[in-house]
């Protein structure tokens, strides 16, 4: 093979494992085998191996690189990771919407899951994940980017279509199911067991060393904009599907609503769905979904005031000694 079509073939085999990383990592419709799979991997291991000059850190072989770390630089966040203010009944959520429509009309709600996990803030350069950042006191945050990286559902490289620069933020999570097993494996292994999905979600992203990182069941869901690149959307919801189709997870539920009665059956029914998701949520979130409003509205020093998280009762794990 001639140099050139080596490079080819590497770009080929490394859009092939992003597509087929999107599609079993992302949409959960695979379309090979595991055995095809290792073998697009390998070979594309073997050819970089060979031929270094063609290196690249967004390559699918480099989600896991690198030594272990000694500490974690500090990421300056631009604009600030707010926090949300919280609401725990329907008439708090009443008082918020009549705050809302003194200084805005003609606007519609957006509810969505309140994912209990790692606030992140995911930073793409060149269309090339460059940097990812843990929320912090939400001024400065950890550059946990080695530790990001091994998050398969979370794309390296994004679409022609998206942005040169771009920030997103979303929520890091780990599954339940992965959770279940990691606690066996922490147990068998004499160590302490997490106490849920949240606290192994952020302990696992402060390891030092991202090989541990990369055996840790870990997800994201993006929900935001980021200080770069989302200023053209209109609508939160329109922004959301733009996410999707650059290749991001987004949320698997959501909900437009005219009117309050719209919201309140919206939250009601996220809440009977609630265990049906891979992620545990603590709440839903309350959106304006016109963005352009977003600046007449402002924010407090808490958070948005275009947003209300409303909390459910917190669950109780209930065993039935027989
Ligand atoms: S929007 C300005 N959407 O909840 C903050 N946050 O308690 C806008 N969270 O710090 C955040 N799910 O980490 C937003 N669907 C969602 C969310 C969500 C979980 C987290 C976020 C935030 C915290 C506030």
């Amino acid at each position: 093979m001639g140099r050139e079509s080596i490079k080819e073939r590497i770009e080929f085999l490394r859009s092939e494992i992003e597509r087929h990383d999107r599609l079993y990592y992302v949409e959960a419709r695979p379309v090979i085998g595991d055995r095809d799979y290792d073998l697009l991997y390998e070979e594309l291991l073997k050819l970089e191996r060979e031929h270094p000059e063609f290196h690249s850190d967004s390559s699918p072989t480099q989600r896991v690189s690198g030594e272990p770390l000694s500490g974690f630089a500090q990421v300056r966040h631009n604009p600030p990771m707010q926090s949300l203010d919280k609401t725990h009944s329907k008439g708090e959520l009443a008082d918020f919407d009549a705050m809302v429509r003194k200084e805005v009309d003609g606007f519609t709600y957006n509810v969505e899951p309140k994912v209990d996990g790692v606030s992140m803030s995911l930073f793409y350069e060149d269309r090339r994940l460059v940097r990812a950042a843990t929320r912090g006191n939400g001024q400065v945050g950890d550059d946990v980017t080695l530790n990001v990286k091994t998050i398969r559902a979370i794309p390296l490289r994004l679409p022609p279509s998206a942005p040169e620069s771009l920030e997103v933020r979303g929520e890091v999570y780990m599954t339940r199911d992965g959770f279940v097993k990691l606690n066996e494996r922490e147990e068998e292994s004499g160590r302490e067991p997490f106490a849920n999905p949240r606290n192994a979600a952020a302990g696992s992203l402060k390891l030092l060393d991202s090989k541990e990182v990369a055996n840790r069941p870990l997800d994201i869901v993006i929900y935001n904009a980021g200080g770069t690149g989302c200023e053209g959307f209109s609508t939160h919801s329109e922004m959301i599907e733009t996410f999707r189709y650059w290749g991001f997870p987004v949320t698997p539920w959501s909900k437009t609503c005219a009117t309050m009665e719209d919201v309140y059956a919206a939250i009601d029914e996220l809440e009977t769905l609630r265990h049906t998701f891979r992620f545990e949520i603590d709440g839903a979130v309350v959106k304006l979904n016109e963005r352009s409003l977003y600046d007449v509205l402002g924010a407090t020093a808490h958070g948005p005031r275009w947003a209300r998280a409303y909390k459910y009762a917190p669950e109780r794990a209930e065993t039935v000694v027989e």
